[in-house]
C-alpha cells in the first residue's frame, strides 16, 4: 500500500522533468504501459489475501487514474509548447528583401522557329514534324538521291546501322507527307538535322525549317512571291530576294535564294562580303521524280519546295558570329534576347 504513494511521487517527479512530448511518453509507459510499474501493481493482485483485495484494487485503479490524468494535462502543456515553437521557427518576415530571380526568356532558335511558323501558318502552311531517326529511303533514295549518287557526298551523314541514319535534312519530311496525304499539300516541317560538320558556322545538330507545295500550276513565281514575304518579316521592310541557279537533287530547276543584306541595305558591307547579299535557303520546284517516288502525278500537278537552317536565320537576323553560342547556355548570351 505503501508503494502506491511512492509511485505517485516518482511518476509525478519524473513527468515534470521531460521537457517534451516524447519523453513524457517514455514515462508513462514507464508507469502505465504493459511492462509499467503499476499495471505490475495490478497484477500482482493475485498474491494478496482475498479479503484485502477490494480495498487494494480499489486504491491502485484510483492510483492510476490520478496518473493518467496527470500525463494527459501534462501532454496537452507541452504539446501546446511544442506548437509555438514551431511556428515561432516558422515564421515569415515580410520585410526581408526578395530573392533576386533571373528572367528566362525564349531560346533565339526557339524565337525563329516560332516567328516562321506564325509567318507561314498566316499563309496557309500546316506544321507536320517527321522522326529525327529516319531510313535512307526517306532522307535520300525517294529524294532522288540513290545510293552511290554524288549528292549524297554534300551531306556528311551519321549513320546508325546500313541503312537507318540521322536524318540530314527536313526534306525527308516531305515525303512521308506526300505518300500519305494527296494535293493541295502546304506543310512547313520544322526540326533537329544531324551531319559530321563542325566549326564556327556549323554544328553536328541543328535545325532547319522545311516547307513544300504541291497544287496544280505551282510556279517558280509562286516560290518567289512566297519568299520575298518571308524575307519581309523575317528580316526588314525593304527586303529583296535573288534566286541563283543551283543543283539538289529533289528539286529541278533548283535555287539559292539570297536576302538583300539588311545590315547595309544592299550597299556591301563586311556582313555580305560586299555583295549587298546574304545566301538563306535552297529551294526548286519538285523533282518530277520526287513526285512519282510518292504516287503523286507530275503532269497533273507541280510543286515547290524550300529549306533553311534555323541557326543561320537566327545568326543572321541577330548579328550572332559563332554557332556554338547557341548551344552552350550561357545566360549572359541568351538573356540579350528579349522583346
Ligand atoms: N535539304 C537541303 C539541305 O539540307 C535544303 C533544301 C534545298 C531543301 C532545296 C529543299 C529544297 O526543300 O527544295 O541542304
Amino acid at each position: 500500500m505503501e508503494d502506491t504513494e511512492l509511485i505517485v511521487q516518482e511518476a509525478t517527479e519524473e513527468a515534470e522533468r521531460a521537457e517534451d512530448s516524447r519523453a513524457l511518453y517514455e514515462v508513462k509507459m514507464k508507469f502505465l504501459g504493459r511492462a509499467g510499474k503499476v499495471t505490475a501493481l495490478l497484477k500482482s493482485m493475485r498474491e494478496i489475501a482475498a479479503e484485502a483485495r477490494p480495498a487494494f484494487g480499489k486504491k491502485v485503479n484510483a492510483l492510476r487514474e490520478a496518473l493518467e490524468e496527470k500525463f494527459a494535462a501534462l501532454e496537452e502543456k507541452l504539446r501546446k509548447e511544442e506548437l509555438e515553437r514551431k511556428l515561432a521557427g516558422e515564421e515569415v518576415d515580410v520585410t526581408m528583401p526578395g530573392r533576386r530571380h533571373r528572367e528566362g526568356a525564349l531560346h533565339p532558335v526557339t524565337r525563329v522557329k516560332n516567328r516562321l511558323i506564325d509567318l507561314f501558318s498566316g499563309m496557309g502552311f500546316e506544321v507536320f514534324e517527321g522522326p529525327e531517326i529516319e531510313s535512307e529511303y526517306y532522307n535520300f533514295t525517294a529524294l532522288n538521291t540513290p545510293a552511290d549518287h554524288p549528292a549524297r557526298d554534300m551531306q556528311d551523314t551519321f549513320y546508325l546501322t546500313d541503312r537507318i541514319l540521322l536524318r540530314t535534312q527536313t526534306s525527308a519530311g516531305q515525303i512521308r507527307v506526300m505518300e500519305k496525304k494527296k494535293p493541295p499539300i502546304k506543310i512547313l516541317s520544322p526540326g533537329r538535322v544531324f551531319r559530321s560538320d563542325d566549326d564556327a558556322t556549323h554544328s553536328p545538330m541543328f535545325h532547319q525549317m522545311e516547307g513544300l507545295v504541291v497544287d496544280r500550276g505551282i510556279t517558280l513565281c509562286d516560290l518567289q512571291g512566297m519568299l520575298d514575304e518571308f524575307a519581309r518579316t523575317m528580316f526588314s521592310a525593304s527586303s529583296k530576294t535573288r534566286l541563283r541557279p543551283s543543283y539538289f537533287p529533289f528539286t529541278e530547276p533548283s535555287v539559292e535564294v539570297d536576302v538583300s543584306c539588311a545590315a547595309c541595305g544592299g550597299k556591301g558591307c563586311p556582313l555580305c562580303k560586299g555583295t549587298g547579299w546574304i545566301e538563306v535557303l535552297g529551294a526548286g520546284m519538285v523533282n518530277r521524280r520526287v513526285l512519282e517516288n510518292c504516287g503523286v502525278d507530275p503532269d497533273e500537278y507541280s510543286g515547290f519546295a524550300f529549306g533553311m537552317g534555323i541557326e543561320r536565320i537566327a545568326m543572321l537576323k541577330y548579328g550572332i558570329n559563332n554557332i556554338k553560342l547557341l548551344t552552350e547556355n550561357d545566360v549572359r548570351f541568351l538573356e540579350q534576347f528579349k522583346d
